[in-house]
């Protein structure tokens, strides 16, 4: 993901890359990894979209251990021409769009200690590869996601950086889908976190809005707990017509004089799957 303004560091490539260094965990990384694994694996059978679950298994991703990113992109280049990267944190916005817009996709190298299961504010090895990482085995996602850095490395010569920052954010992090006539999970931000996985799907406490453009663009969102709303594609194809066939600048204008809308926020034009009691929100404020 990227952020921030920080110096690339020393020993990271001109664009950020780092060697991954797969022989330099320890058997304690493993371990942190194959915990984290195991119960995913035994949540988002049942909640998670269908063509994520098939990517856990086109990419081998259960086998036990921190993925090797040379073996990962190799099984990914074959399926939709998509690499791994590692870089050594957040990269400026400009680097990761490039790296987008180009087929590879950073992952942080690092993983969690084992008393940070549940919890972690920097993405790690686990969120960017076993969270990211399937759905790009899939073609349409693949396409959307290559787009997607194409569409900010324009956005950066617009000044609107921030509002296709909340599309990825509403979409590629914490996405939901409609599936079988159920709401499903695709977001890499749901999908890496046990509590969320829940939340998400079960909680009466966030909205459940249907996918509109203009109406993500303008929403804020919060970074350090579960979201308050989550927005529902009809299929990746419908979100591949709403974004990568349509041509941002004109509605970079429009949203000059739009208001901006709270997280929590319902608005008239909203199509609601349901309406949240924002319960969990107030609990913690
Ligand atoms: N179509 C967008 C533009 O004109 C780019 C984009 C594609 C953005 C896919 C997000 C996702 O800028
Ligand atoms: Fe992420």
């Amino acid at each position: 993901m990227a952020g921030l303004t920080v110096d690339r560091p020393a020993g990271a490539a001109e664009d950020w890359t780092i060697p991954q260094d797969w022989d330099s965990y320890s058997p304690q990384d493993h371990a942190v990894w194959d915990a984290l694994f195991a119960r995913q694996a035994a949540l988002l059978p049942e909640r998670a979209v269908k063509e994520f679950i098939d990517g856990l298994d086109i990419l081998r991703i259960a086998k036990p251990g921190i993925p090797n990113f040379e073996d990962l992109s190799e099984r990914l280049m074959k399926r939709t021409g998509w690499q791994v990267v590692a870089v050594p944190g957040l990269v400026p916005d400009d680097v990761f769009f490039e790296h987008l817009a180009n087929r590879r996709f950073v992952a942080g190298r690092f993983i969690r200690r084992p008393d940070q299961l549940d919890y972690l504010q920097e993405p790690d090895v686990f969120h960017d590869v076993f969270g990211h990482v399937p759905l790009l085995a899939h073609p349409v996602f693949a396409d959307y996601m290559q787009a997607y850095g194409e569409g900010g490395l324009r956005a950066d010569g617009l000044g609107a950086i921030e509002k296709l920052a909340r599309l990825y954010w509403y979409t590629v992090e914490f996405g939901l889908i409609r599936q079988d006539a159920e709401l499903k999970i695709y977001g890499a931000g749901i999908v890496s976190s046990y509590g969320e996985s829940l939340f998400a799907l079960d909680d009466p406490s966030p909205n459940r809005i249907g996918f509109g453009l203009k109406r993500l663009m303008r929403t804020k969102y919060r970074i350090d707990d579960y979201q308050q709303s989550y927005f529902v594609i009809d299929s990746f194809d419908d979100l591949l017509r709403q974004t990568v066939e349509m041509d941002f600048a004109p509605l970079y204008e429009e949203l000059k004089q739009e208001s901006t809308i709270e997280a929590d926020e319902i608005i008239d034009e909203d199509h609601v799957f349901n309406r949240g009691t924002q319960d969990y929100a107030r609990s913690k404020a």
